[in-house]
């Protein structure tokens, strides 16, 4: 039975975050990594027994059995593994964004229905810090009429970042700077926090660095009840700087860094029980995710929904509400 059996994943790519993914399902009872599909056959370097685990150029020469994929391969490749995937009657987990265009994203979609495969999206930041408390009190209506909110994802990444792979900062296989590639788990939070905007408008650029897409940008959010938001996304901001979303209401306002609430000033609401999580996020500054406590949220989230036959938390269709809403960005550009 589903219910009893530990849940078998292949992880396909063994670059920076497929180590996230091993170390997270190691704290995971209920699940466990039994190889890898590498294109170049690269045995990780964090496999203390590599010999434990098969390592194959494609999900289809896995001799041995498992339920689900966890897909860690630059943005382009989603939509290729998953559908791959799927074909093979697999469940999907893929790392943000969904995939860089309309077309692959519907395609990867459609596929996973058509096969009956759960198709699961890693945007872990709605599962860390403060942010279901938030989700929670404005589905509640405890923080009044929104109508300001303020996201700022100022991260710094240095030349070495953007060489360690001849694809990073292109638009054909990245889909765009750090709109898509870091502020995507911030959109994604903004959208599921406050909804998807009515008017999107944007204006991005290259200061610093030798590539080809932006490498900063604001982009302004016009909602059909009138609020307004604005996001700004950079890899050039040194050192870089904690993600903060300041939200202002008719009652009052609040503001978080890094996932925790720093102000609180809603005077019918007392001021919440803070999360305070042990490990500091260093997005900010760096691609490695060393802590992986939400990571793990998300897979045992994937777990259950594959057990359970239901949705995962995000699923195919929201996340591509978050490459919609970027996609739109680097369209409607202020000129
Ligand atoms: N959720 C998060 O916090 C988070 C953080 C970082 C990254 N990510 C996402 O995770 C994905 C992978 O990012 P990463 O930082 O792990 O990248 P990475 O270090 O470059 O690893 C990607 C791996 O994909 C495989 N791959 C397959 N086709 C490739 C190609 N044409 N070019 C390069 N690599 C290819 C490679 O493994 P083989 O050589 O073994 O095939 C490579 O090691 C991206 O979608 C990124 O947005 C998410």
């Amino acid at each position: 039975m589903m219910s009893d059996k530990k849940i078998k994943f292949v992880i396909i790519g063994t670059g920076n975050i497929s180590a996230t993914y091993f170390h997270a399902i190691k704290n995971i009872n209920e699940a466990e990594v039994i190889g890898f599909v590498s294109r170049t056959l690269n045995v990780p370097s964090y496999l203390k027994s590599p010999g434990k685990f098969e390592i194959s150029d494609s999900i289809k020469n896995i001799k041995s059995e498992f339920d689900a994929v966890i897909i860690c391969t630059p943005n382009y490749y989603h939509h290729i593994n998953a559908i791959e995937a799927a074909e093979l009657g697999k469940h999907v987990l893929t790392e943000k964004p969904l995939d860089i265009t309309a077309a692959a994203m519907d395609m990867m979609i459609n596929k996973c229905r058509e096969k009956n495969v759960k198709l699961g999206v890693a945007y872990q930041r709605r599962l860390s810090g403060d942010n279901p408390f938030i989700k929670k009190m404005i589905s509640e209506n405890k923080l009044g009429r929104i109508f300001s909110v303020d996201l700022s994802v100022k991260n710094y990444r240095d030349e070495n970042y953007y060489k360690s792979a001849p694809y990073r900062g292109t638009y054909s296989i990245d889909g765009g700077g750090p709109f898509i590639q870091q502020a995507s788990h911030y959109i994604d939070l903004y959208c599921w926090l406050f909804g998807r905007p009515g008017k999107i408008t944007g204006k991005t650029s290259r200061f610093i660095h030798n590539i080809e897409t932006e490498d900063h940008g604001v982009a302004v959010f016009i909602h059909n009840s009138g609020m307004i938001g604005t996001v700004t996304a950079s890899t050039a901001t040194k050192p870089g700087f904690p993600a903060k979303l300041e939200i202002y209401s008719d009652k009052g306002y609040l503001i978080v860094e890094n996932d925790e609430i720093t102000h609180w000033d809603i005077p019918d609401v007392p001021f919440p029980k803070i999360v305070k999580s042990k490990n500091k996020f260093t997005g900010s500054s760096t691609h490695i995710v060393n802590d992986t406590s939400n990571h793990e949220k998300i897979i045992k989230d994937f777990i259950n929904a594959v057990k359970e036959n239901r949705e995962p938390l995000i699923n195919g269709e929201e996340g591509r509400i978050t490459t919609e809403v970027i996609l739109e960005i680097y369209k409607n550009q202020i000129t």
